[in-house]
């Protein structure tokens, strides 16, 4: 079978990767793919938001399976187009992407099921918003754009001022254009975060093993939001219990509600959860694998994902046998350009890699990088995703930064204290 693997970030290079050790799978072509799925597949020149170019030339290749990973081509509907010509794809269709294409949908559709989430408001007019927000008592609160704003949309608010000035921007200054018609203002949430993903085929639920992604630029959480600085897995806060409680009170409820609204939901489901004393809460859903989430669950994962993504996509999940995980835990480093996540220049050749990839249990994932003739150089603010298993977290830990030590570009930066949180939960 050829696969086709749509996108050219970390979480592509994964899939591809995974997908060419699969004894079903024949060639994995990536559109438009980077220098690292150059090396473990074919990469094909059409932008991952071209529709129309994608289903040609799935047709024309005789594509056995498309894989769609970047959020914005599935809420666009590129699942629906898929399915039309009778091409299989895992990835949700445009309604049922909504869960991530709008957060006022995902809340709404939260309410209505009883799903445990920040207490939330939805406002369609800056004025309404503003004096909802003037009316509270000073506090913390959330302000988040309704649509895809590229992880940008989302404003953590230390006080009421800060709110009004987060409303400013998206609903007067329109900062993320129609992605800010409607937003959402909710309470601010303690714990600590932790994503769950799932695979469903609309009815059969399949959770994955836990990780923990690392959003914050800078060491121990602080600086901006960012796309993601590095995950681990497994995410030893969450028990066996908590898993149970999850499963029933957010996967199960969420999956049901889709059906129930006649948007039944085939693909990935990633619940981003803030873990309060209260239990679990549920910050957003994305319709995707994460990145850089997808890194480390995929390097553990040893369950042929072929198998798995074609039974979602030919709704026979049921028939799947459990999944089997390698028990060792892994840790993705994330390698960023200078400047991220704010301007950042491309173009920088990247030294090392061979070095770097020889360090036992190491998988260099390419995120932001392109070929210039032979020679690997940066084309993103996240530029690689350096991928380790240990024997334990501390030593997937070390064999990661080892691998990273290798590498060198000018302006080259990392976090380091990836999975550091791990440690306080001793397992
Ligand atoms: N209610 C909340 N309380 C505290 N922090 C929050 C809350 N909602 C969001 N956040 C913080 O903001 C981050 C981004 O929010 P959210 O996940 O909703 O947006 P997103 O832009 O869709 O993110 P992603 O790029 O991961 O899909 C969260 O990871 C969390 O750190
Ligand atoms: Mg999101």
């Amino acid at each position: 079978m050829k696969v086709l693997v749509v996108g050219q970030g970390g979480r592509e290079h994964a899939l591809v990767w995974k997908l060419a050790q699969s004894p079903l799978v024949t060639q994995v072509f990536c559109a438009p793919g980077n220098a690292g799925t150059a090396g473990d597949g074919v990469n094909v020149d059409i932008s991952a938001t071209n529709v129309e170019g994608l289903v040609k030339f799935a047709k024309a290749e005789s594509i056995g399976l498309t894989v769609i990973g970047p959020e914005a081509t599935l809420v666009a509907g590129a699942a629906d187009a898929f399915e039309k010509e009778g091409l299989l794809v895992f990835g949700p269709t445009r309604t049922a992407a909504e869960l991530e294409g709008s957060k006022v949908f995902a809340k709404d559709v939260m309410r209505q099921s009883a799903i445990p989430t920040a207490a939330s408001q939805t406002f369609g007019s800056a004025e309404a918003a503003e004096a909802y927000i003037a009316d509270r008592e000073e506090t913390r609160l959330v302000v988040k754009a309704d649509g895809l704003a590229a992880g940008k949309g989302v404003s953590v608010c230390a006080n009421k001022a800060e709110a009004l000035e987060a409303v400013r921007r998206i609903m007067r200054m329109h900062e993320f254009g129609d992605a800010g018609k409607r937003i959402v203002v909710e309470e601010h949430l303690d714990g600590e975060e932790v994503s769950i993903l799932a695979i469903t085929d609309g009815s059969t639920i399949v959770p994955l093993e836990t990780s923990q992604d690392h959003k914050a630029a800078f060491d121990e959480d602080r600086g901006p939001n960012t796309g993601g600085m590095g995950a681990y897995s497994p995410a030893p806060l969450i028990t066996p219990e908590m898993m149970d409680q999850i499963i029933a009170q957010i996967l199960v409820p969420s999956i049901d509600a889709m059906k129930k609204r006649n948007r039944p939901f085939k693909g990935v489901l990633y619940a981003g959860l803030m873990m309060t004393h209260q239990g679990p809460k549920v910050l957003e859903f994305n319709v995707r694998f994460g990145d850089p989430e997808a890194q480390p669950l995929l390097m553990r994962l040893k369950t042929d994902l072929a198998q798995v993504l074609l039974s979602v996509a030919e709704g026979r999940l049921s028939e799947l046998p459990s999944l089997v995980w390698d028990p060792r835990p892994s840790v993705c480093v994330v390698m960023a350009a200078a400047g991220y996540p704010g301007e950042y220049e491309k173009g920088a050749m990247i030294r090392g890699l061979e070095e770097a990839s020889r360090v036992p249990n190491v998988k260099v994932f390419h995120a932001g990088t392109t070929l210039r003739g032979q020679q690997v150089v940066t084309n993103g603010g996240r530029v690689l995703g350096v991928t380790a298993l240990g024997d334990n977290i501390g030593d997937a830990k070390l064999r990661a930064y080892q691998a990273v030590k290798c590498i060198r570009w000018d302006g080259a930066w990392c976090r380091h204290d990836i999975s550091d949180k791990a440690r306080r939960h001793p397992t």
